[in-house]
């Protein structure tokens, strides 16, 4: 029987108090019963990108990307806009994730994201998808919300308590595991 269908989380900002990484922190908390998520935690580590660097052996946090990404049946992202466009850091590791050739990478992997920006950060937004797109990986458009969060509402703990966020976290986290299990 196949296990639960496994989620990983990856959040674009690297800022200790980030909305995006608070939201799919309260997505850990409000995850189905039968879906395991996991929060990609090492964005900082990664080296810059560099096509001549994407070889055996690879950076340790490099290969730790790639195998969590492998080791997921979806990913989940969520992202600030800066200067109109993603984070340097964030772009940094998609980067990565485009080049990889082993079985489980990107490529037709079922993705989606949550917006929790109340501005907006359309063209963030828009530029994650072209990125994906180019990626190659399946855009589950029913799994790509806007959930805005306020910082207001990240409580000391980290986490988002209102109720209608968590719902919302919770129904994306839920649409992504269904049409995950469906292609598997
Ligand atoms: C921003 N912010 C921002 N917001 C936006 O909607 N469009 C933009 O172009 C920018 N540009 C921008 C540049 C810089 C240098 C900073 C520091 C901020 C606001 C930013 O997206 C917002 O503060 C988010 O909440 C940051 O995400 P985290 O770190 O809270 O997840």
């Amino acid at each position: 029987m196949p296990g639960p269908c496994r989620i990983l989380l990856v959040s674009g900002s690297l800022r200790t108090r980030s909305i995006n990484t608070a939201a799919l922190r309260t997505g850990l908390a409000v995850t189905p019963d039968d879906v395991e998520a996991m929060l990609y935690e090492h964005m900082a580590d990664l080296p810059h990108f560099n096509p001549d660097d994407d070889v055996d052996p690879l950076h340790p946090a490099v290969a730790d990307l790639r195998t969590s990404i492998g080791a997921a049946g979806a990913v989940l992202f969520s992202t600030p806009e800066y200067a109109g466009a993603l984070p340097g850091s964030f772009k940094n590791l998609l980067d990565w994730t485009i080049g990889d050739p082993q079985a489980g990478s990107i490529y037709e992997k079922p993705v989606g994201w949550i917006n929790p920006s109340p501005h907006g950060a359309a063209s963030a937004i828009a530029s994650l998808r072209t990125v994906l797109t180019y990626a190659h990986a399946e855009i589950v458009d029913d799994a790509c919300a806007d959930i805005p969060i306020t910082p207001a509402a990240v409580g000391e703990d980290g986490l988002v308590a209102d109720a209608a966020v968590r719902e919302r976290l919770a129904a994306v986290l839920t649409t992504l595991a269904v049409v995950t299990e469906t292609r598997s």
